[in-house]
């Protein structure tokens, strides 16, 4: 059975992106899914001199054996002042360093959320055209505003929402067929 790695761009415990993603995760069929917990990962900040004096980080060489052996991811981005978190950057530029192709051209579902009314669309937009130079290989793409007014007792409750993101699993799940 193919597996899927479930994301959350966040190392906070109740991060909302993290409850989006795998809420997502919970509509795709047929696949195991593994949620990457980015506040598990015990990683340095990245630097070339860490990185040349002392190498890749156990962690870091775990985390990418996952990446590798993943046929596809769900990511929800957390959005920090109009761009990545610290942590998710973080683990992102660490990655890069054993492949640059961090998503092996696998299928993604990439989505974004935020309590505000642009749902974290910058951080989204930022993503959609950073990483498919990195292997990005995105098949479906959604941002949910107003987390808290759209997302109740675990499920999206606004019904144009929830059928837009019903609508970019259907093109993930077809990938996932092959
Ligand atoms: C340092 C910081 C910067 C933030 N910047 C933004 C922002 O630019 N846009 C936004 O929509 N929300 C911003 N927020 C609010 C986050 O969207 C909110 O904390 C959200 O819960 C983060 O996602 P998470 O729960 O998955 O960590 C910011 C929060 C913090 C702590």
């Amino acid at each position: 059975m193919k597996k899927i790695l479930v994301i959350g761009g966040s190392n906070s415990r109740n991060s909302i992106n993290k409850q989006l993603a795998i809420y997502t995760a919970g509509f795709i069929k047929d696949v195991k899914t593994e949620i990457i917990d980015l506040s598990n990962i015990d990683l340095p900040i990245y630097s070339v001199d860490y990185e040349s004096e002392i190498g890749i980080p156990e962690e870091l060489i775990a985390l990418n054996d996952k990446f590798e052996i993943a046929q596809g991811f769900i990511v929800s981005l957390a959005e920090h002042n109009g761009s990545y978190t610290v942590v998710f950057k973080n683990v992102f530029d660490w990655l890069s360093r054993i492949n640059g192709k961090v998503w092996r051209d696998k299928p993604m579902l990439l989505m974004s959320t935020s309590p505000g009314a642009r749902g974290g669309q910058s951080v989204l937009e930022t993503a959609l055209k950073r990483f498919p130079y990195n292997g990005g290989n995105i098949i479906g793409s959604f941002s949910l505003p107003l987390f808290n007014d759209n997302f109740k007792k675990g499920k999206i409750i606004n019904d144009e929402l929830f059928k837009e993101l019903q609508n970019e699993i259907k093109k993930f799940q077809k990938t996932l067929r092959n």
